[in-house]
């Protein structure tokens, strides 16, 4: 079997990744995403052609990482000083939407420490005693990444804790009256918790997390080198303006770039001679309906059905789940995160609201667009009657 870079195959309590240590293959240049994929633009990755080529673009140092700068600079810190104390490093939780670098940041943590790598997810962590499996076989000094970490069960977050605070593990022994606990001391790790949603992490599990880090979505000059970067690993000829092209669609998300860049280049194949320029990132986008915003059918469907059936809002996620026949989640993780950025949908405490910004968007596309229902809160004809003091 071939070693990680890392050093070595590492077995965990998520099945796909024993089937790789059992298949030979490289855990750290493969780690599957979780979310699901629904169309070209969800964010998770798709079929295992795509995670392996994923793993390939994969970043392996912070040198390599493009943008994120205030978390690398921040991270660089942290990683060096545990690095010269000889000490685990403290606990980091990242979170932020899917595809915009959470694994791979995990990677390069243990990378840079120079520690290998354990990969587990919260749904895959099903009893106490899994966890304890996993903890009890880490080394010295491991990372141990904890991928959906906001769904991890009660009893597995109470062994997490003292093994986080403390390096410590609860062990009861017997059972009723007899019953008594018993503290195992576990070598010092870093726990890497990743997340899409840090508003359901327990408040607990929160506060033991010495640094916690929030990934942005990417500008444009950031996405646009990283479809350079890509382009080169891959052997693709992109010329510099359709690189920015792919990036402005991009939804400033690095695994969409990729993704598109991917699908530009199977495009420039067949229609032409291979390279990529601007033509042939038109062609593709078209094919792939996806807009100049970078939005694709669910997208607007999903502003569509706000709009057109909800007359503008608000609509709960429920509602509009049922409407578009998704999962709530995957409309909160996938699709609302990149609409809320651009201005396009509003969340308030009575549902999901379509902006001006958005009618303006479907009505440049054709879309037929009822009044809305109500005035938006921060619509001027609102306050015109208020008088001022
Ligand atoms: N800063 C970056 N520079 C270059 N490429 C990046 C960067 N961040 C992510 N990527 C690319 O995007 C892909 C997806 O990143 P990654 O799997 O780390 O996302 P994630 O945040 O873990 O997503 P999920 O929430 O779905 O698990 C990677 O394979 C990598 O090629
Ligand atoms: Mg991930």
């Amino acid at each position: 079997m071939p070693p990680t870079p890392a050093g070595r195959c590492v077995r965990t309590a998520v099945p796909w990744l024993e089937h790789l240590c059992d298949t030979g293959t490289n855990l750290l240049d493969s780690a599957p995403m979780t979310d699901d994929a629904l169309s070209l633009l969800a964010a998770g990755a798709a079929e295992p052609g795509d995670l392996a080529v994923e793993g390939s673009l994969r970043p392996r140092t912070l040198g390599e990482y493009i943008g994120q700068r205030e978390v690398k600079a921040s991270l660089a810190v942290l990683l060096q000083a545990a690095r010269g104390r000889g000490e685990a490093a403290d606990h980091v939780l990242l979170y932020g939407p899917p595809g915009l670098g959470k694994t791979t940041l995990a990677t390069i943590i243990a990378r840079e420490l120079g520690v290998n790598v354990r990969y587990t997810s919260g749904p895959a962590i099903e009893r106490a005693g899994d966890l304890a499996a996993i903890l009890t076989a880490l080394d010295e000094r491991d990372v141990l990444f904890i991928d959906e970490i906001h769904r991890l069960n009660r009893a597995v977050e109470e062994i997490l804790y003292p093994a986080m605070e403390d390096f410590a593990l609860d062990v009861m022994i017997g059972k009723g009256p007899s019953a008594r606990s018993l503290r195992l001391s576990l070598k010092p790790f870093t726990a890497v918790g990743a997340t899409t949603r840090a508003g359901r992490i327990s408040g607990p599990l929160r506060d033991r997390f010495g640094m916690t880090y929030r990934l942005d979505f990417y500008g444009e000059d950031d996405l646009t080198a990283i479809v350079r970067r890509s382009a080169g690993i891959l052997g693709v000829d992109v010329d510099a303006e359709a690189a920015r092209l792919i990036a402005m669609r991009g939804r400033g998300t690095p695994r969409i770039v990729n993704r598109l860049l991917r699908r530009v280049r199977d495009h420039a194949e067949v229609h032409g001679d291979g390279t990529v320029h601007v033509g042939a990132v038109r062609e593709a986008m078209a094919v792939l309906d996806i807009d100049d915003l970078g939005l694709d059918t669910t997208d607007r469907k999903l502003l569509a059905a706000i709009v057109q059936k909800f007359g503008s809002g608000p609509v709960g996620v429920q509602a509009l789940a049922a409407v578009l026949a998704e999962e709530p989640d995957t409309i909160e993780d996938v699709y609302e995160p990149y609409l809320l950025r651009l201005g396009f949908l509003d969340r308030t405490p009575q549902g999901r609201i379509a902006t001006e910004a958005a009618r303006q968007h479907l009505a440049a596309l054709g879309f037929d667009i009822p009044a809305p229902r109500r005035p938006e809160p921060d619509m001027p004809a609102l306050w015109d009657d208020v008088p001022h003091r």
